[in-house]
């Protein structure tokens, strides 16, 4: 079995349509992507912004949409394009990780303005595991004209691949942009490529829950590797576990802005200067400190994504209560706070008498805390630290060496 064969891509019914009239095409049909946009229209879901998404294919019967449903171009642009910080640039490098129909990377064309007479050198490279799912970008519709441009690009990858035969597209690729697109797993390609080169990384895949592979530690690691060192990733996901192995790849952390969900995505960096907002206090902590920041891994970045999660959980269970807070009473939160001792408040005490702490103002808990405050109160002499990365490595490293000194 080919190792990456258990990714999650879009729905099977809408792929094997691809299939079908891209075969007619390759066998000479000159209408077959004509009739395959027409007879694709019913697969796709409209966004309240009047763009398209299409479902995924089912995951333990379960699915999700490609896109928000609040808009699934006005997300690119809130939360992948605009974050990026690429307006003051004009010789631009960026990885766009699951493509998908390319609308990231139109967004962020139309944005610059680097699509005609512009001064912007734009190096864009995609990359989709699905070849199907490049096909469909050329067969949904896009109210932005600088789709055009990204579906030219994909059109002469399907021929070169052998997968489409006719050059139907009518957009045309301006000089100053440069396409690299691959149809593979993101964990083969990125292992591949430069170091110290993009500017920014739009990180789309599925949720953390159904795509954990593209979330680990590992390939956090790789990211960090290839990105320069003041380029943006951008990421919709405010999951702990995506925090977590950011932070534990090396990035510094923060809120990205928040669209069509309760909190904003995520923003990563090599560069703490690149950070507008850190993430919350309480995030912070319960990444540091509970379970739930326990993240994902990959060793050798070839493990399915069933795999990954099933080792996850297993870590989880372990840490629970013997190295780390259970993170369904949320504790750490509380750490230093007054609370009410009714049922729950008893819950979060016993909680954190698990790890030898006696209560929430404990000299110990507040020693857990401490990085958080402007000026230190327990005695450790530490003044605020001024990130989030290194407050959830201080805290986390004060939790390890309080319960070894308690063992
Ligand atoms: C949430 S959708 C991305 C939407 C996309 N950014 C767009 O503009 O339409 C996730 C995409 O990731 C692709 N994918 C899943 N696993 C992948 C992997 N391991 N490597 C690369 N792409 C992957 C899926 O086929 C799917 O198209």
């Amino acid at each position: 079995m080919d190792k990456y064969s258990e990714s999650l891509t879009p729905q099977k019914e809408a792929i094997s349509l691809i299939n079908y009239y891209f075969k007619k095409e390759r066998h000479g049909d000159h209408h077959a992507r004509g009739q395959a946009k027409n007879e694709f229209l019913k697969y796709l879901i409209k966004t309240d912004d009047g763009s398209y998404t299409l479902k995924s294919d089912e995951i333990n019967g379960n699915f999700e949409n490609m896109h928000t449903s609040h808009g699934a171009i006005t997300e690119s642009l809130e939360k992948f394009v605009k974050p990026s910080n690429l307006n003051k640039k004009n010789n631009i490098k960026v990885l766009d990780i699951c493509s998908g129909f390319g609308y990231n990377s139109s967004t962020l064309v139309h944005y610059l303005g680097a699509d005609s007479n512009s001064d912007i050198k734009l190096c864009l490279d995609l990359i989709e595991i699905s070849i199907e799912t490049l096909a469909a970008g050329l067969l949904v519709p896009v109210p932005l004209e600088t789709h055009n441009i990204i579906k030219k690009a994909i059109e002469e990858k399907l021929i070169k691949e052998k997968f489409a035969r006719f050059h139907c597209e009518k957009g045309h690729i301006p000089s100053n942009i440069q396409f690299n697109i691959y149809s593979k797993d993101a964990r083969e390609v990125v292992q591949n490529l430069d170091s110290d080169y993009y500017d920014a990384i739009f990180l789309d895949p599925f949720s953390p829950s159904k795509a954990p592979e593209l979330y680990t530690v590992e390939f956090f690691k790789e990211l960090k590797r290839i990105i320069k060192n003041d380029g943006v990733l951008a990421t919709y996901t405010s999951a702990a576990p995506v925090r977590s192995a950011l932070v534990e790849a090396g990035f510094h952390i923060g809120e990205g802005p928040i669209f069509g969900r309760k909190s904003g995505g995520t923003i990563a960096s090599n560069s703490s200067n690149n950070i507008k907002k850190d993430i919350s206090e309480a995030d912070e902590r319960m990444i540091a400190f509970s379970d739930v920041g326990i993240p994902f891994r990959d060793p050798f970045l070839d493990l399915s994504g069933f795999e990954i999660s099933k080792n996850r959980s297993i870590a989880r269970k372990k840490a629970r209560g013997t190295y780390k807070f259970s993170s369904a009473v949320k504790a750490p939160i509380f750490i230093g706070k007054e609370i009410e001792m009714d049922r729950w408040g008893r819950k979060v005490v016993r909680n954190i008498n698990q790890l030898h702490i006696d209560d929430l103002k404990s000299k110990n808990a507040l020693y857990l805390v401490c990085c958080q405050n402007e000026s230190c109160y327990c005695g450790c002499n530490i003044n605020r630290i001024s990130n989030s990365r290194d407050r959830i490595k201080k805290m986390s490293e004060r939790l390890f060496n309080l319960r070894n000194v308690m063992e």
